[in-house]
């Protein structure tokens, strides 16, 4: 892989990725989450290393050594993921955005600060939801903004469903595959949505996905 671009056809950019799940805390020993490996968005981060960018990542809870070469912040929410991308953005001007991250779309927000007691209610306990932030959409919004690239992970009507989020999410590249074709595995086949329609990147291992992805986005970044 080491030798995969030649030459380094990211050289000087500077690439930010969210890699993973958020988890959601219920209470200290309980949470909501999504599934995600986070293996496609640290497969994408080393690539962009190999690629020559430098690459902060910025990841969920996940069970990966970080990728050689790139800079990992640890989150555990959408929030603090939120929170950690703009300041990421504020401390160095990135050039390519990339969300692989499987974020909570809701956090509880009547988490307890003390775990819940099956003693303390006779009921089942009911959780309030609040919406997280969207941080594709906000950093996708901001002036000077990188160039940025969304993932969609469905369950059906992949194509019908990916236009649709590209242009609701304001972004000149959307990502898509389906869930459980994914899910945990060592390969992928995605389809990249483009303001010209839609291409299909057949099935391959992520790592083999993520250096023709980074193809993709380089060609069409700005000059
Ligand atoms: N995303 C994000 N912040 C959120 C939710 C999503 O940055 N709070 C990003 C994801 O990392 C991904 C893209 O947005 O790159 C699309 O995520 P997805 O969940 O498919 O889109 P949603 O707009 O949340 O729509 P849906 O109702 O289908 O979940
Ligand atoms: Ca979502």
């Amino acid at each position: 892989i080491i030798a995969a671009f030649q030459p380094k056809i990211l050289a000087g950019k500077h690439l930010l990725i969210t890699a993973g799940p958020t988890f959601e805390p219920i209470d200290p020993v309980r949470g909501i989450t999504n599934l995600s490996s986070g293996k496609m968005g640290y497969a994408i981060a080393l690539a962009a290393w190999e690629a020559g960018a430098q690459v902060t990542l910025v990841s969920g809870p996940t069970a990966l050594e970080a990728p050689h070469g790139v800079r990992r912040i640890h989150v555990q929410t959408a929030q603090q993921m939120h929170d950690a991308v703009l300041k990421s953005l504020a401390q160095h001007k990135q050039d390519i955005f990339v969300a692989v991250a499987a974020v909570a779309d809701w956090r509880v927000a009547n988490a307890s600060e003390h775990k819940l007691k099956k003693t303390q209610h006779d009921d089942t306990p009911q959780l309030v939801f609040a919406q997280n932030p969207d941080i594709l959409a906000t950093v996708a919004a901001m002036t000077g903004a990188p160039y940025c690239v969304g993932f969609a992970a469905e369950s059906e009507n992949l194509l019908e469903y990916g236009a649709a989020k590209r242009i609701k999410k304001n972004i000149p590249l959307l990502v898509g595959n389906i869930g459980h074709h994914t899910f945990g595995k060592d390969d992928n086949e995605l389809v990249l949505f483009d303001e010209h329609g839609h291409t299909a990147l057949p099935r391959a291992d992520k790592q083999t996905l993520a250096i023709q992805l980074l193809g993709e986005i380089a060609r069409r970044l700005p000059h």
